[in-house]
């Protein structure tokens, strides 16, 4: 591991003047590098570093910068008009058009421009860094620099590496990384590294939902801000556009030889058929009027039913937290230990109220042999906290076998307990629990395939997608039987390959840890 900067204010290039090669820019020239910006388009430089100047202003005048700081930033700045001028960098760090030919060939004419021990720095998001290297003389010094959008507040930076890169180049860019205040995680080229593919199952368990016409986009949205993510699948789409969203995916799903796990979704394709890509057109799944939010929809009704038994059976977290809420409710009730069979449970009335497992109400009903059955999502974050206030969403189902009077009753019973019902179709793992099962089940098989380490996933994905919390944080707080058990109820309600459990995970069943590197 390499202890120190070896780049400290030595010249850094960056090739691409759009959106991240400005952001790389002005996070370099703050860690006090010289830098020299250079675009293949005529003046896109050179109003990019008017734009960076501006921004520069911006930040003085609110305080954060000294005038002395943006000056000093300002004149380390060079605007290069040809790739020669770029021939004293100790890192190039390209972030110019993702296309695979197009990066090779910059690759190689640096190599015949930049001296034998500069390191070659890709920026791209999607490309294999084995491919981007191939050819060149010295394949060992290219290696992935992956920033997120906006540059200048996102702390993760993914550090790949290819078949050829040298594992001290990649330790070099982490610790400059770490120099500029990012966060730098070591990933293996693979599709999507590590957050890209990660994240796939955010959107695609939401999209699979409304395949189904399981709720719409606001209550899946809701459901999934009740667990703590700052935003829910559809709003998190609309504001990335769904062109480059559905890109993604698409691009995860064919570097995997199309293997449906990473199927992309047809109600997302009609979207960008159609034109409808989010907030940068007006309208996605939601719409955006000029000068206006977000326009909602879904407001929940409220009803008094009469009162019946409540009887809680079991001992486990999720039983104590039912016990807590029921407490503060101020509904009576009375707590036994769960039958042998059928673990924790709240009966209403001749009802049975349910976490899901995975399976269907209706499945569990038929199992169980009581027509009266409905089942409420993984409580997770703020759902799961014991207080009732604030009041938080929660999604919910009920077997087509129940009568109208338990399903009713049961909303009421939900609200009772300070959560906010969000009632779903009959699906199954409803939309928090499968969520989150198939972050773990991706992560799992990232780390098994040795493309990152536990605690490297955790923080991608909380730095670099703002998760409320890594997935092997979440494993930890579910258990490797919970959620494998939830996943292979999926898989054989759905029979294919989108819920195949990853090994680690399985393995982890057993008693083997799946955080182990
Ligand atoms: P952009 O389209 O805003 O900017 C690309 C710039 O590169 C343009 O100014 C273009 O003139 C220039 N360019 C194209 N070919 C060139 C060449 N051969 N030599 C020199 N300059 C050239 O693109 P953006 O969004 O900044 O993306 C750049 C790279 O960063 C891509 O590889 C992308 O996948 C990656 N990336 C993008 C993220 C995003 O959120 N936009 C996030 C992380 C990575």
């Amino acid at each position: 591991m390499t202890q120190t900067n070896l780049f400290r204010n030595r010249p850094v290039a960056v090739i691409g003047a759009g959106v991240m090669g400005i952001g790389i820019v002005q996070v370099a020239l703050l860690a006090g590098h010289p830098v020299h910006l250079y675009d293949v388009r005529d003046g896109a430089a050179a109003a990019a570093a008017a734009q960076l100047a501006a921004t520069l202003a911006k930040l003085a005048d609110k305080g954060k910068l000294t005038p002395e700081d943006v000056a000093a930033a300002r004149g380390r700045l060079s605007v290069a008009s040809s790739l020669e001028e770029l021939r004293d960098a100790a890192l190039v760090i390209e972030a110019i058009v993702e296309n695979l030919g197009v990066k090779q060939a910059l690759m190689r004419d640096l190599e015949a421009i930049v001296p034998h021990d500069c390191v070659l720095a890709s920026n791209t998001s999607s490309l294999s860094i084995t491919a981007v290297a191939r050819g060149l003389a010295l394949p060992g010094r290219v290696v992935g620099m992956h920033f997120f959008n906006p540059v200048p507040l996102m702390r993760l930076v993914e550090v790949v590496s290819g078949l050829a890169t040298e594992p001290a180049v990649a330790d070099a860019i982490a610790m400059l990384a770490a120099d500029w205040g990012k966060t730098a995680v070591h990933t293996k080229s693979t599709p999507g590294f590590i957050v890209n593919r990660i994240a796939r199952p955010f959107y695609a368990e939401t999209l699979a939902l409304l395949q189904e016409q399981a709720a719409t986009p606001s209550v899946l949205d809701a459901c999934v801000r009740g667990a703590g993510f700052r935003m829910g699948p559809c709003e998190l789409m609309d504001l990335i556009g769904h062109d480059t969203n559905f890109a993604v995916t698409q691009s995860v799903y064919e570097a995997n030889f199309f293997d449906k796990r990473y199927q992309p979704s047809l109600v997302q394709r009609e979207m960008v058929d159609g034109g409808l890509l989010g907030r940068k057109s007006g309208r996605g799944f939601y719409r955006y009027p000029e000068g206006g939010g977000k326009t909602e929809d879904g407001a929940v009704e409220t009803t008094a039913m009469p009162v019946v038994p409540l009887v809680l059976h079991g001992g486990d977290a999720i039983a104590d937290l039912l016990a807590s809420r029921l407490a503060a409710s101020g509904l009576g009730f009375t707590r036994e230990s769960a039958d042998a069979g059928t673990g924790t449970r709240l009966a209403i009335g001749q009802g049975w109220l349910l976490c899901t497992d995975g399976r269907c109400a209706a499945e569990r009903a038929h199992a169980l042999g009581v027509a009266d059955v409905a089942l409420f999502d993984w409580p997770v974050g703020p759902a799961a906290a014991g207080s009732t206030t604030p009041v938080v969403p929660l999604a919910w189902s009920v077997a087509a076998q129940a009568s109208a009077e338990f399903d009713a009753r049961v909303a009421e019973v939900l609200r009772a307990l300070g959560w906010l019902p969000q009632r779903l179709a009959d699906v199954p793992g409803l939309v928090v629990a499968r969520t989150i099962a198939m972050l773990v089940n991706e992560a799992s098989d990232a780390v098994e395939q040795g493309v990152c380490d536990a605690a490297g996933a955790d923080a991608a994905m909380t730095l670099g997608v703002n998760y409320p919390a890594g997935p092997f944080a979440w494993l930890a707080q579910f258990g490797a039987p919970a959620t494998v058990h939830l996943l292979d109820a999926l898989d054989a309600f759905y029979r294919g390959e989108r819920y195949r459990v990853s090994p680690r995970l399985r393995r982890a069943t057993w008693g083997t840890s799946a955080t182990a590197a």
